[in-house]
């Protein structure tokens, strides 16, 4: 089964400090453990925000899915090693950091916390 955002289970918003200033954490789940493939992406929303989510070589990585160059989804762009391709005019982030890694992107993109709790895969976009 698939989750598409906005599903948070109970008890997921414990408070931590940043800076002195408590914050709460905000999980979501946004997919079953297993259902994407090394390799595979996919879009999904977290409170509004696009994401794309990439397993790479099994790792659960989510970046903002907005391209920092221009207006394109990420989720429509290739992997290729460990940077995602924008499908606009093949500009490219590092996955394991939304830096940027080809031009003509020269933005980073956000990069959000991912976890597993059970056989959720959960995002969280603020903190
Ligand atoms: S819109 Fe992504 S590289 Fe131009």
């Amino acid at each position: 089964m698939l989750f598409l955002g906005h599903i948070q289970p109970k008890g997921t918003s414990p408070m931590t400090k940043s800076e002195g200033v408590a914050v709460a954490e905000h999980w979501v789940t946004v997919a079953e453990a297993g259902y994407l493939e090394p390799g595979e992406l996919m879009y999904v929303e977290v409170d509004d925000e696009p994401i794309c989510l990439i397993n790479l070589d099994g790792e659960i990585h989510a970046l903002n899915d907005t391209c920092t160059h221009e207006e394109a989804s990420l989720a429509d762009g290739t992997i290729v090693g460990d940077e995602i391709e924008c499908p606009l005019h093949g500009g490219a982030f590092y996955i394991q950091t939304g830096e940027a890694a080809a031009m003509p992107v020269v933005v980073a993109t956000e990069k959000y916390a991912v976890r597993t709790v059970g056989d959720e895969v959960q995002v969280s976009v603020k903190s």
